[in-house]
């Protein structure tokens, strides 16, 4: 959950390490740092707590002129967030960045007695190991990183600079991604490809079993046992810069929020022929398709929900087992795998390393892997079988958004085709469906037009410090994104209840003024969900009801009504969860808390 940038080239690579490092910011901030060569080919550092800006002010007073370094900022794994624990950390002649986290940096602590540390972290025991192989080799980079890689158990992505060889920078990876890049500026390294987009077109991916080296205007890879140098090909970088900027809104999250009609006609639109799912883009056939008797969705977060949307909806269809894991618990168990078992892992930055360590152990029992997800060259797309990439673009907020829609979006175009060729939808069902489907981005549109009764929910929920949302079925499903979405951004403790479970102990604590968010699009059970909004109104509660414009209901039920466009209740998901987004948006915005970068957190969770 940390963002490293490295840069060497022939203009100030202080700025490229700033500008690399905002871009990166959402994958954690709580402290940050650069290590970069200065006119006299020293290394300098320099490191704080807190978010990139706070570095980016100490860099602006430094006068040195540096054309290599290397940049970290931090999501706190392994040691509390202070400067000692700031990386880059520093052994003898090595200057180390770290994604990831050792596992037995403990066991290698003993092993080479390693007792003086200025920090808790594990990445500084990584630098003193790499330091002493490195003078053992009479300063060999290669052979010393190459020693290091057969010690360290974990996952980790390093970028390091050696004091003694200015304008290099070397870089390895496991598990956690790094790409690269040359541009005529000079070779670029970084977590992610948000922060090469300004600089180039074409990037690489740093494979998990080489050694990267990056000169002013080269790129070496070579095999990280024998040394010998590897030939790469480069992939197109098919993100605009514009696509990873806020082009005029306040925000991240409420420019993603807006982007989520065209991201739904972006990714909808390329798996639809004559209305009808089609999947050759991804080489899935529909005689593969109509083989799978059993799926299983691993995921986590708002990914997760979309995968439980539409388990929701489509078990009751296809009537084969359709189930939504937690990855973090799946990927120790010992789930039930046939030779027809189809995995789905969900992932927007296609980094999460629950979801990944899930999709191995499906692997390893023999399931076909067939990966939703948004960014490209990612490793669990690289990973799957077949993977169908959503075109949501960049998400930069750390709370997912239009990433969430469109994963559903593309599930149910999945199952609505397994659906069929498993003759549990008939062609004209089938067509029916997708042209609802493709009527979404407009209905979305439509309800940006809640953004007034929404500001004024806000404005009462700034004061709470508790919150229920409540559903039944998949209105149960959008109340737990609804929950995720307010907690994560506005600090309310949220809890997400299927509504008939109140009365068996929750109702406890539901007091005078309590606001609960009730979700109500389904007609066949809208009077049941409906009693238990007065079960809770009678013991004061504020509600909030988010209902079907059709439905009918007390009117001094609810303190707040947000109506919903009469839809398909299959289908209602995507205007709720437009209006629960908004909800945590303007909370949080009410608070005057950062949107964007929420306390804690970081957009990939790339550590267990
Ligand atoms: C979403 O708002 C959260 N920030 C988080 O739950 C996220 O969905 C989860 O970490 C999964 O991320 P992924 O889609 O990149 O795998």
């Amino acid at each position: 959950m940390c963002g490293i940038i490295g840069f060497t080239g022939n203009i100030d690579s202080k700025r490229i390490l700033i500008d690399g490092l905002e871009s990166l910011e959402y994958r954690g901030y709580d402290s940050s740092g650069v290590s970069f060569f200065n006119e006299k080919n020293k290394v300098e550092t320099i490191k704080c707590v807190g978010k990139v800006e706070n570095l980016k002010k100490l860099i602006d007073k430094n006068l040195s002129i540096s054309n290599c370094g290397i940049g970290h900022t931090r999501w706190a794994t392994h040691g509390n967030v202070s400067i000692e624990n700031a990386h880059p950390h520093k052994s003898g002649f090595v200057n180390l960045v770290h994604n990831g986290i050792i596992e037995n940096y403990i066991s290698l602590k003993d092993k080479y007695d390693i007792k003086n540390t200025i920090s808790s972290t594990d990445t500084e025991i990584a630098a003193i190991i790499l330091n002493k192989f490195y003078t053992e080799t009479n300063n060999d980079p290669l052979v010393s990183i190459s020693r290091l890689s057969k010690e360290i158990k974990g996952t980790y992505a390093f970028c390091v600079i050696f004091d003694d060889r200015p304008n290099e920078i070397f870089a390895i990876r496991k598990v956690n991604p790094l790409v690269s890049t040359i541009s005529n500026i000079g070779s670029i390294i970084s977590s992610d490809l948000t922060a090469l987009i300004p600089y180039s077109k074409e990037y690489y991916i740093v494979p998990e079993d080489s050694i990267i080296k990056l000169e002013q205007y080269k790129i070496k890879f070579y095999n990280i046992n024998n040394l010998e140098r590897i030939n790469l090909t480069p992939c197109e970088l098919n993100w605009s810069n514009d696509s990873t900027m806020k082009d005029g809104y306040p925000h991240y999250m409420i420019k993603e929020i807006y982007e989520q009609p065209k991201a739904l006609e972006n990714t909808i639109r390329p798996h639809l022929k004559n209305h009808i799912p089609d999947f050759s883009l991804e080489n899935i056939t529909d005689e593969f398709l109509k083989s799978i008797d059993n799926i299983q969705i691993v995921a986590c977060g708002t990914a997760l929900h979309a995968g439980l949307v539409a388990c929701n909806v489509f078990s009751p269809i296809i009537k084969i087992p359709i189930t939504a894991y937690v990855a973090s618990e799946y990927r120790y168990s010992e789930p039930l795998i046939t030779k027809n078992t189809l995995v789905i892992p969900i992932s927007q930055s296609g980094e999460t390393v629950d979801t990944i360590a899930s999709l191995s152990l499906a692997k390893s029992y023999g399931a076909k892997i067939l990966s939703v997800v948004n960014v490209r060259s990612s490793t669990i797309s690289r990973e799957s079988d077949f993977c169908i990439f959503t075109n949501a673009g960049p998400e930069i907020a750390v709370a997912s958004t239009k990433a969430y829609t469109v994963q559903i979006a593309t599930l149910f175009l999945l199952f609505s085709k397994i659906a069929y060729l498993k003759n549990m939808m008939t062609i004209d069902e089938l067509i029916n469906f997708s042209k609802t489907l493709e009527l979404i981005p407009q209905i979305i549109t439509d309800t940006f037009s809640s953004d007034k009764i929404i500001k004024e929910i806000a404005k009462f929920l700034k004061f709470k410090n508790d919150c229920f949302y409540i559903g039944r079925l998949q209105d149960y499903i959008s109340s737990l994104e609804g929950a995720l979405k307010l907690k994560e951004i506005s600090y309310i403790h949220t809890d997400a209840y299927a509504a008939g479970e109140l009365k068996h102990g929750t109702i406890a604590l539901i007091t005078q003024g309590i606001p609960v968010i009730a979700i109500d699009t389904n007609i066949n059970i809208s009077s049941k969900l409906l009693s238990n909004v007065e079960e809770v109104k009678a013991r004061e509660a504020a509600i909030i009801l988010i209902i079907n414009e059709k439905f009918e209901y007390k009117k001094d039920l609810a303190k707040f009504v947000v109506p919903i466009k009469d839809i398909d209740y299959r289908f209602a998901v995507f205007p709720v969860s437009i209006i629960t987004q908004l909800i945590a948006y303007y909370t949080s915005l009410e608070k005057g808390l950062d949107v964007d970068k929420p306390r804690n957190l970081a957009k990939s969770v790339t550590v267990e």
